[in-house]
């Protein structure tokens, strides 16, 4: 008999534990349905390990990610850890999650958005502009500012302060994004935008200078080049004109949240965390969005997003693009029959959410 997948569940702060435990009961419910092997570990990540460990993510819990297929993770951090760690902390130390992505090189960050026929009316735009909106924005994890040094916040001889930050990518890393971003457009619709800021950054001259070399090689591929600031302005006036949008981490970061707009909530964006694309290293599955603290709590979260991540990891970590495919029609299942959370509009719990995308899995 063949090794079972091996699944951690690291289900965060605020809404996370909330999110996750839905997602979770699809992904048992659809390897049960296919008679899947799974083997499933839970531990603590960010605040909930911080409270429990002392230490935002532990290395037994690195450890078991590496012996792991994939992970599933809710969503990490709030106001009571802000400010814990010492000055002077890496970036890793303070966060669970940015450890986490780091100890598994996952540098692709993969963030699908599209715009859903019964939710039109509650996006922002007029719904003949956002029609047929369908978009990955494909943000690189492990570099860029979010992970650069130095970085501080000193101060001055006048007693002032200056903070700063540095924006760091080889062209190594550069390379390997782009060609994860051809490799993704090349199954999909075959254009492929990349967003910088060459105009007043070397990073995004090297950014764009690699980015052209890749697209070289993929002649089939269209290659968009646009400045970021300017790409964000026409994924809002022209939305179904992009198919993938490759980004640095922080341009990604933007990117990603704006594309949500499409979908008409936050709530309903996944993302699968890939070491590029090859399915024999551990990835990770989580949605988009953060740990709502405003809603976490009462039950009312959209899991939708978490939901997708899980069709997402049937189809990167165990190659189950079909299986990815029925949890997709089984959410657009119950969002047609109105089944709907309070950011969209609806009154659904939680887990209403989740039993109707269950029963319409079966
Ligand atoms: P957020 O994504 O948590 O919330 C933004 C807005 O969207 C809020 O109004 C929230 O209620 C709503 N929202 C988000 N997810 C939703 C869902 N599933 N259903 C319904 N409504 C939803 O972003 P915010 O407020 O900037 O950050 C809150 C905390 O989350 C912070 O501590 C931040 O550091 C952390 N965060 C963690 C992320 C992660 O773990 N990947 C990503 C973004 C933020
Ligand atoms: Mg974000």
């Amino acid at each position: 008999m063949a090794n079972p997948f091996r699944l951690l569940v690291l289900p965060g702060d605020g809404i996370g534990p909330e999110v996750v435990s839905v997602a979770l009961r699809v992904f048992e419910r659809l390897c049960q349905l296919e008679q899947i092997d799974v083997e499933i570990n839970h531990d603590l990540l960010h605040g909930a390990a911080w409270d429990k460990y002392g230490t935002f993510c532990r290395d037994e819990t690195v450890a078991a990610a590496k012996q792991s297929n994939a992970l599933l993770i809710g969503a990490a951090g709030g106001a009571k850890w802000d400010n814990l760690p010492p000055p002077g902390a890496t970036p890793a130390e303070r966060d669970g999650l940015m450890r986490m992505r780091e100890e598994l090189e996952t540098y692709a960050c993969l963030r699908p958005s599209r715009a859903y026929e019964s939710l039109l009316s509650r996006t922002p735009f007029k719904p003949e502009n956002v029609a047929g909106a369908d978009v990955l924005v494909l943000r690189e994890l492990c570099g860029g500012l979010p992970y650069g040094t130095p970085r501080g916040i000193d101060e001055l001889a006048d007693g002032s302060f200056q903070a700063y930050d540095a924006n760091f990518y080889t062209s190594g890393e550069i390379r390997r994004l782009a060609v994860t971003g051809f490799e993704v457009a090349g199954s999909r619709r075959a254009k492929v935008t990349s967003i910088d800021k060459s105009n007043v950054m070397e990073s995004g001259i090297l950014w764009r200078r690699i980015v052209s070399e890749v697209g070289a090689d993929y002649p089939h591929i269209e290659l968009e080049h646009l400045y970021a600031d300017n790409a964000l302005y026409q994924m809002m006036q022209r939305p179904t004109t992009f198919d993938v949008v490759i980004a640095d981490n922080i341009f990604g970061d933007l990117a990603s949240d704006l594309v949500a707009s499409y979908a008409g909530s936050l709530g309903m964006l996944p993302s699968a965390s890939l070491h590029g694309l090859n399915p024999g290293r551990p990835a990770i599955y989580e949605p988009v969005h953060g740990t709502a603290p405003d809603i976490a709590g009462q039950g009312i979260a959209n899991p939708i997003g978490t939901i997708l991540s899980v069709a997402m990891l049937f189809e990167y970590s165990m190659q189950r693009k079909d299986l990815a495919q029925r949890i997709e029609n089984a959410v657009d299942r119950c969002l047609q029959a109105g089944v709907m959370s309070a950011d969209l509009g609806g009154n659904a719990s939680t887990d209403q959410i989740g039993e109707k995308i269950i029963s319409a899995l079966n």
